[in-house]
């Protein structure tokens, strides 16, 4: 086994379960290296407490696993899904388990392998075990800081690239799929972290607007959600502009809302609750008499998934130590007029907190990025 499949059954094994299963995903890569696409074919390893491991896949795939031979055994079927209940069946008699709980991940396991499993272990329990994968990478270690912080500074490029070429008149849809030309550019994975979220104006009120065509105008906020993926881990950043003269009630909130990302960032560092971040933003956000507008929690776990643990709301007691990476993301929405969020990368040093993403936070006016 490697490091991080003894940091799996040891976390396993803490909490009485007798091993884990994980399809592809995120988790499967960050134990194994190994991508697969989820498909109608399941593909499925297999960890127990006591360090066995087996991996059941198409034949076809078998060609990834090579160099992988030591880390578990693997069972393979053939394209008549007739096969696939036998593989299951041959890798599970290995393990020599025949009670107890497997621990699986509620948002990745699909019904389909849940089925097979049952199949061939009807004597076992299949339970969530949320806890188990999330502490298991929700702190990074250098090599995947470095990772984060390319695919922040990937991103920020592939803004002010985008920002260069906006125009009176372009629609949301528009600047978004420039944004996404400027991502791939950049250097990003082929693959995004989500869609971007392009606002403009009133749109922009909505925290998760999805773009049309809505032209943009004099007058406007631009408000734009994005991020790059590189070498599988995510950026998420949130910039909000001005376009000409805008409404002096969505100047001052965006002043509120730079003064809560910023307190919040300056609350981080190790040893304190993910809920002291929150309500040290939400508390500058309800001072200024805007806290019914902030609807959402300050921020969320960032890495190889868009949202991961730690989630920064008031009540998270979780103590934050040293490699948990997370976004800041504050903001206020005033229906019908418009929105604002500022959102950033930070990670928690052995001292304090360290923003990922540097760009200009303030809302600035498009004009002055524009060619
Ligand atoms: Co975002
Ligand atoms: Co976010």
């Amino acid at each position: 086994m490697n490091e991080r499949l003894e940091k799996l059954t040891g976390l396993t094994g803490k909490i009485g379960l007798e091993g884990a299963a994980i399809n592809p995903g995120p988790t499967l890569i960050y134990l194994t290296g190994l991508s697969f696409h989820l498909m109608e074919r399941p593909t499925l390893l297999l960890v127990t407490k006591a360090g066995g491991g087996v991996i059941i896949l198409p034949r076809l795939e078998k060609g990834k696993l090579e160099g992988k031979d030591d880390l578990f055994q693997s069972f393979t079927y053939d394209d008549d899904p007739a096969t696939w209940h036998g593989a299951f069946e041959k890798a599970v008699e290995t393990l020599n388990i025949s009670n107890g709980k497997i621990g699986v991940e509620p948002t990745r396991l699909r019904f389909l392998e849940l089925s097979y499993l049952k199949a061939v272990m009807p004597t076992l329990d299949f339970v969530d075990a949320s806890e188990v994968f999330s502490t298991l990478r929700m702190n990074k270690d250098e090599e995947e800081i470095q990772k984060m912080k390319k695919a922040a500074s990937i991103a920020q490029n592939a803004m002010l690239a985008t920002l260069r070429k906006i125009r009176s008149g372009m629609t949301e849809k528009e600047v978004a799929n420039e944004l996404l030309i400027q991502l791939l550019r950049a250097g990003g994975d082929p693959e995004m972290p989500f869609a971007p979220i392009v606002a403009i104006g009133d749109h922009s009120a909505n925290p998760h607007a999805v773009p049309t065509d809505r032209k943009l105008q004099r007058g406007d906020l631009l408000l734009m959600d994005w991020g790059a993926s590189y070498e599988g881990y995510f950026s998420d950043i949130t910039r909000t502009f001005t376009f000409g003269d805008v409404d002096p009630e969505l100047k001052e909130i965006s002043h509120v809302v730079l003064e809560a990302n910023t307190a919040a960032r300056n609350a981080g560092k190790p040893g304190i609750a993910a809920g002291t971040i929150d309500r040290a933003a939400r508390s500058v956000i309800s001072n200024a008499g805007f806290g019914e507008y902030f609807i959402h929690r300050t921020g969320h776990g960032l890495g190889m998934e868009a949202h991961e643990a730690p989630y920064i709301f008031a009540e998270n007691d979780l103590i934050l130590s040293p490699g948990a990476v997370f976004t800041i993301e504050p903001g206020i929405y005033l229906p019908g007029k418009g929105g604002v969020r500022i959102e950033d990368d930070v990670v928690i040093t052995e001292d304090g907190l360290e923003s990922l993403t540097d760009m200009p936070r303030q809302v600035l006016p498009l004009e002055s990025f524009m060619d």
